[in-house]
């Protein structure tokens, strides 16, 4: 581990030494807390051991899982990462501590974390993991109508509960109630949202608990557990790529799916049983695994590069908005990023086949962009002569545009990128093209005969 000190500070310092006291009596590396009385009293506090017994009875799911983790074997308890001060937003008390001044959370978000790991807390706050991922899924946010418009019309919510909802000043307060269960089981568990609160200040609950950005009450952001669930909190987890498929996969972002058909999944899928997956943090390299999961290509130390929480740092595109540029801004710095992924593929292929697989992305961005701009052309002339519904989902042109680039269009680029060419060409570039042809043909008809046609019929044979 590189600078393991100034990674967890002085608190890490001190329960690392603990965690040597402890290790020593245990004699085992993986010591099953559970059958070493002594570990734990050495370790906890009474305050600490408190939470752990009682917790052992009434949630014995919870406490095992934690004791086989490494964080508990460094003295890294409940009391640690649940207790709050009374005055936090989010204090509350449990069964077992009413009437008690100890007050607690069940909400952890990564300023807890912070504590003892501010440096990787620090990269993740910068990625696109932490307040983009769910600015996408707020009710009300500055940035606007069109986000709002996204979920409530045009992706499912409140559709049918609230359609004819006003968009235009509508603030958290005068927000009219709605059903939020499309939000609360799909985008917020891989997105996250704002946490509101109830009066019994416990969150409400079609707000928590939720995915990678979730926006806590004490204006802290983001949950570690995606990656790293809780309550082991284990490394390996993190390097497989089962940690990120929960989010990354299906039509419209199929990264599990292109990994596993690439020539990568193959080799994951075939040896990955034997590839060594606890190495410490920072030192897990390739000899450790033959082929790259996500982490190794977007995360993890390799060769002269060091482990980020920042998944940005290593794109160079930005390959899920409707076209694609090179990353600026708050989504990262694309330059700099092709060089960093350049250095993960030298580790195993020469220069020449990295410049290929490089090449290929570029033009691939380049040939999807074309179609992009070819249908912002028609939809603009359609507009300019009236010929566009204003509800996008009833109008065939508009729905087929979303499929272009949210659904076939992402998975071309994204197919190229990670080196699926199932996905590249059958799942993308050929449906690119199928739906827009289909696009050209409505234009031309809408042009020819100057009005929109009866009926959509793009549900039946769109690109799902
Ligand atoms: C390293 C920090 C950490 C430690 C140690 C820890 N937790 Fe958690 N716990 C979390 C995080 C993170 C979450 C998820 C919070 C979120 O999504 O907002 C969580 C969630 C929970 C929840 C609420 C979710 C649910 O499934 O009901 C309970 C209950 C809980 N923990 C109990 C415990 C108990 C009991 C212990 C001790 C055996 C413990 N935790 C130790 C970080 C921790
Ligand atoms: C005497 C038993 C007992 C003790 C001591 C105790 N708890 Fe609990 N705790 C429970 C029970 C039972 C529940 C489940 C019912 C509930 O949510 O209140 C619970 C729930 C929780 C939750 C989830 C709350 C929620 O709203 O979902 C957290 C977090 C938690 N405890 C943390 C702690 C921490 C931290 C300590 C030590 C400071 C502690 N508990 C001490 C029994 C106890
Ligand atoms: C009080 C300090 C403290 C807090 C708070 C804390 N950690 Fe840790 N964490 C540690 C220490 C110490 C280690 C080193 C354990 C070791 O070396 O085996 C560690 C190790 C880890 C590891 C590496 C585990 C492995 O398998 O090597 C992960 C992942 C981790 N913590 C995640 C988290 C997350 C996520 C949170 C917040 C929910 C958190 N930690 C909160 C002290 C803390
Ligand atoms: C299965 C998990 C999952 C669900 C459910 C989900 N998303 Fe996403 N979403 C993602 C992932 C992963 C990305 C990143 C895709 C990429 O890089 O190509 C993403 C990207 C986005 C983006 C583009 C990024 C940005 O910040 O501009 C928006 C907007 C978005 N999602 C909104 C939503 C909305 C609104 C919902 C619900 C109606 C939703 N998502 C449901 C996982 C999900
Ligand atoms: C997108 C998945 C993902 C998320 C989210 C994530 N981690 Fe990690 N984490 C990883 C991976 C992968 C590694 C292993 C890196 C390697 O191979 O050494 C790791 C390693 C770690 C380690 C071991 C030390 C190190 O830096 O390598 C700590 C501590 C840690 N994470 C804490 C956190 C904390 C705190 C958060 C929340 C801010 C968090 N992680 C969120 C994937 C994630
Ligand atoms: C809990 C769901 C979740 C998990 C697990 C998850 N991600 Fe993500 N990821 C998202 C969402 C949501 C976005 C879209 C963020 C946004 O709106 O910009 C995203 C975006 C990304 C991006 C694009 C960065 C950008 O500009 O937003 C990369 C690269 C990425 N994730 C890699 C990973 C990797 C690698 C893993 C596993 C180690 C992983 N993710 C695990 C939900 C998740
Ligand atoms: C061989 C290395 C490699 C592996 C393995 C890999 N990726 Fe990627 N990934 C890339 C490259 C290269 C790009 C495009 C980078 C660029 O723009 O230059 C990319 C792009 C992405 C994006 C798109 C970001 C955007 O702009 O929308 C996401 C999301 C992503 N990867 C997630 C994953 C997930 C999840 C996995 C595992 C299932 C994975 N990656 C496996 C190399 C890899
Ligand atoms: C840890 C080693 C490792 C890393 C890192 C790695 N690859 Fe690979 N890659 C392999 C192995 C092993 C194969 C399978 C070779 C074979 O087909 O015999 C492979 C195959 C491929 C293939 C299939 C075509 C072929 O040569 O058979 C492509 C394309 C590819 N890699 C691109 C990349 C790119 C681009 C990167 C960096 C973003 C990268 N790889 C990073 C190990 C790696």
């Amino acid at each position: 581990m590189k600078n393991s000190i100034g990674k967890i500070g002085i608190i890490g310092l001190i329960l690392l030494l603990t965690a040597g006291i402890a290790s020593s009596f245990a004699q085992s590396q993986y010591p099953n807390l559970g059958q070493k009385e002594l570990v734990i009293k050495r370790g906890f506090t009474q305050d600490a051991l408190n939470c752990i017994e009682c917790h052992a009875k009434k949630m014995p799911g919870t406490v095992e899982a934690w004791k086989s983790g490494s964080m508990a074997h460094a003295g890294v308890s409940c009391y640690d990462c649940h207790v709050v001060e009374r005055t936090s937003p989010m204090a509350n008390q449990c069964e077992g501590l009413k009437g008690t001044d100890t007050y607690i959370s069940p909400m952890v978000s990564s300023k807890t974390c912070s504590r003892c790991h501010p440096g990787e807390v620090e990269q993740f706050l910068k990625s696109g993991h932490a307040k983009l991922a769910s600015k996408a899924v707020m009710d009300v946010s500055k940035i606007g109508g069109k986000l709002i418009k996204l979920q409530y019309h045009y992706e499912g919510m409140g559709f049918i509960d609230n359609p004819d909802m006003k968009l235009d000043g509508l603030t958290p307060k005068n927000m009219p109630a709605y059903n939020r269960a499309s939000r609360a089981s799909g985008c917020q568990m891989c997105h996250g949202t704002q946490v509101e609160m109830g009066p019994d200040n416990k969150p409400l609950y079609e707000t928590w608990p939720g995915g990678v950005g979730t926006r806590y009450p004490d204006g802290s952001v983001g949950t570690c557990t995606v990656c790293h669930t809780r309550h082991k909190f284990d490394i390996a987890e993190a390097r497989k790529p089962e940690a990120c498929a929960s989010c990354h996969l299906g039509p419209d972002h199929p990264d599990i799916e292109i990994y596993i058909s690439s020539k990568h999944g193959q080799q994951f899928l075939t040896h990955g049983e034997d590839w060594k997956w606890d190495s410490a943090p920072d030192t897990w390299e390739p000899g450790d695994y033959t082929a790259p999961t996500c982490a190794v290509c977007h995360m993890s130390g390799i060769g002269e590069l060091s482990t980020t929480h920042n998944i940005n740092e290593r794109l160079k595109w930005d390959l899920m908005h409707k076209k694609s540029v090179i990353r600026s801004g708050e989504r990262g710095d694309g330059e700099k990023g092709d060089k960093l992924m350049r250095k993960v593929c030298a580790n195993c292929h020469g220069s020449t086949h990295t410049q290929v697989q490089r090449t290929t992305l570029d033009n691939s961005v380049a040939l999807y962009n074309k179609y992009w701009d070819g249908a912002v052309k028609m939809k603009k002339e359609l507009s300019e002569k009236g010929l566009l519904k204003k509800d996008a989902w009833r109008d065939g042109f508009q729905e087929l545009m979303y499929y272009l680039w949210h659904h076939t269009g992402r998975r071309a680029r994204q197919g190229t990128a990670m080196n699926g060419p199932d996905y590249a060409h059958w799942h993308g570039f050929f449906q690119v093209f199928q739906v827009y042809q289909d696009m050209e043909e409505i234009y031309n008809y809408r042009l020819k005969y100057n009005k929109i046609e009866e009926l959509s019929h793009v549900m039946s044979s769109g690109p799902l």
